[in-house]
């Protein structure tokens, strides 16, 4: 039996069910575990930040924390600004997997031999945010054998320990069909155009063309096609500020995890 005392809330737990998540949980708050009887003293803030430094005493082993929050939706919905924002809070790792489609397009040559040679370095550069690199993205994405050679990276990292978030068009239907948080991050394009336009600048109507051409190529393309997962929760943001997705979100993760920690 491990006993701990969360806050206002105190819970006797079996020992080996009280895990890194029920940290995350109840994070924000000062806590104290006893262990087999020994009284641990544990800094949240370190939890905050996803550092598992608990149980120090005895020989109770933490089993390792795989969790994925698989964001998907169109370009400028917000993905990456929720997808950031719940790794900060957890403490997971964070994937923008439209980079990695980015570096591809923006390498030029064959595709799928730059796909396949694909190294972290190449994702990385402000040139990758251009509204020509998305549309390169876009082209070279519809490329089955390009899709192939990134699906096992992406993988991995969805289920590295620690916990991972990654946002792109196909992560919670193909890449990661099992993941515990499937959000469906969406706008009109109108409003996704301005995002766009005040970000990037340019003429806004052509911004426009760009998102809604880039929009009909993701959604029709026949490989891992842009749609919501079946179980993915929506959020459109067309009327919504930075502070409340963010919110809905965090409060959809809490709740999962949360679930994994009630027995059935
Ligand atoms: O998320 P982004 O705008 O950076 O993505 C650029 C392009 O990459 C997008 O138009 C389609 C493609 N992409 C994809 O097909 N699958 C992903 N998981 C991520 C991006």
């Amino acid at each position: 039996i491990s006993l701990g005392l969360v806050g206002s809330e105190m819970c006797i737990r079996d020992r080996a069910r009280l895990s890194r998540r029920s940290v995350i949980r109840n994070s924000g708050i000062p806590m104290v575990q006893a262990v087999g009887g020994a009284p641990v003293i544990i800094l949240l803030s370190a939890f905050d930040r996803g550092a598992w430094v608990g149980n120090k005493v005895g020989k109770h082993k933490e089993s390792p924390m795989i969790f994925t929050v698989a964001i998907d939706g169109p370009a400028a919905a917000g993905k990456g600004t929720i997808g950031r924002a719940l790794a900060a809070r957890f403490g997971f790792a964070y994937l923008d997997t439209g980079l990695l489609y980015r570096a591809i397009g923006a390498a030029g040559g064959d595709p799928v031999a730059a796909a396949q040679a694909l190294r972290p370095e190449d994702c990385t550069g402000p040139e990758l945010r251009s509204r020509e690199a998305g549309q390169a993205a876009s082209r070279v994405a519809a490329l089955p054998p390009v899709r192939a050679a990134l699906v096992e990276f992406q993988r991995r990292f969805a289920r590295r320990e620690g916990g991972a978030v990654l946002d792109g068009r196909d992560i919670g239907t193909v890449v990661c069909p099992e993941a515990e948080v499937k959000l469906y991050v969406t706008a009109s394009p109108q409003v996704r155009a301005h995002r766009r336009w005040l970000e990037l600048g340019g003429n806004e109507a052509q911004v426009l063309a760009e998102v809604l051409e880039r929009d009909a190529r993701d959604t029709d393309r026949t490989t891992s096609p842009l749609r919501p997962a079946a179980d993915a929760t929506l959020i459109d943001t067309s009327d919504m500020g930075i502070d409340d997705a963010v919110r809905l979100a965090v409060d959809v993760v809490e709740r999962r995890l949360a679930a994994q920690e009630t027995p059935q």
